[in-house]
């Protein structure tokens, strides 16, 4: 296989001495041939042009700000479930169209105004930079910053009120889109989990507890040393005030009051202020946990520990629920119980913290 090729397609050869100089760059063929002339635009020197092509680009700005308004009109009021016809892509959701729409345009504007603005209005002449050392010296810096305020005042940032005004105006809208999406994380927290149908309760008329297996009242001689029992308020409670069983709060009223309840030798118990608010080595906690709130119901009786089993946060019952493990911030709220007259036991008011994940609701 040959890999001839004729002399003519070749670079020429430089005799000695003519390698160098202006000769031998106006022979290279590889040569940069540097910059074309600069050919002005229209809107270089045609006054009406260049307003022209300043209304275009505030028309632009105006628009995104205008389709921002409109992302939030139809977040506000499109029902979420409405769904319409369009074509080419068929049934869809109303608000996901309206929105997907809105927020595009919105940003698709700035960016058409913005590339508008740089080709048509600001200054395009050529400027060529030369390779140097990374680091710049003071004089370097200075005469960047000089060519940063000459290329804004030739930008016309400055000047030209109209498309400045209105690139700020849409720029400082479109933010609110995203501000506008926060709400769909859900509700604000409200001081939900500081009630549970345990503050019905009062020393006067405190309410049983109710095992939530069997609905019988509980007497502590029915817990075993050892044992885990679940227990709930009894039919005493006004809890969950008004709800019916099939309305939304409803379990999430009732999860709120779910008890732990366990029985340890009282000598065994290392709080003592948990101790006082048991009864004959009978204690109450929480039954969510204080991470995210899941149900907590796995007990290792040896070590009186309690494993939530969603992210293994592990409680020591006998040490007022103190976390030894995992991520939960906070111990579980213990219930303070006593008895009443017939032997039952009973709490005389609610807990004293917030039960579950309650971080903004503590004061603490
Ligand atoms: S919810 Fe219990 S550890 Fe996360």
């Amino acid at each position: 296989m040959s890999h001839d090729m004729s002399d003519d397609k070749l670079p020429q050869a430089h005799a000695a001495g003519e390698g160098h100089g202006e000769a031998a760059v106006a022979d290279n063929p590889f040569a940069d041939p540097g910059l074309p002339p600069h050919e002005p635009r229209r809107t270089d020197i045609d006054e009406r042009a260049a307003k022209r092509a300043e209304r275009q680009v505030s028309l632009l700005f105006i628009v995104s700000m205008l389709a921002t308004v409109g992302f939030i009109a139809s977040y506000v009021s499109i029902d979420a479930d409405r769904i319409v016809y369009i074509f080419p892509l068929g049934h869809i959701s109303a608000l996901n169209f309206a929105l997907g729409m809105t927020l595009g345009v919105a940003l698709f504007c700035i960016g058409a105004g913005a590339v508008h603005w740089a080709r048509t209005l600001m200054s395009d002449v050529e400027l060529p930079a030369e390779r140097h050392a990374i680091e710049a010296d003071d004089e370097t810096r200075a005469d960047v910053i000089e060519q940063f305020k000459t290329g804004a005042a030739e930008s016309g940032f400055g000047r030209r009120k109209m498309i400045r005004n209105t690139l700020i105006g849409s720029m400082a809208l479109v933010p609110l889109s995203g501000v506008m999406l926060l709400r769909d994380l859900g509700p604000l927290p409200e001081k939900k989990l500081d009630v549970t149908g345990w503050n019905e309760a009062t020393p006067n008329a405190p309410i049983r507890l109710v095992n939530m297996n069997t609905n019988e009242p509980m007497k502590a001689e029915d817990i075993a040393v050892g044992s885990l029992t679940f227990a709930k308020p009894g039919p005493s409670a006004l809890r969950p005030a008004g709800l019916q069983e099939s309305d939304e709060d409803f379990q999430e009223a009732i999860a709120k009051d779910a008890l732990m309840l366990i029985r340890i030798q009282p000598n065994d118990i290392k709080d003592a202020d948990s101790a006082a608010l048991g009864f004959e080595g009978v204690l109450a906690y929480s039954k969510i946990c204080t991470h995210v709130g899941c149900p907590i119901s796995l007990y290792e009786q040896q070590t009186h520990h309690a494993l939530c089993p969603c992210h293994q946060s592990t409680f020591d019952l006998s040490d007022g629920a103190r976390v030894i493990f995992g991520p939960a911030g906070h111990p579980l709220p213990q219930l303070k119980i006593v008895t009443d007259a017939s032997g039952y036991l009973v709490a005389p008011g609610g807990f004293e913290h917030p039960v579950g994940p309650s971080f903004w609701e503590r004061s603490e």
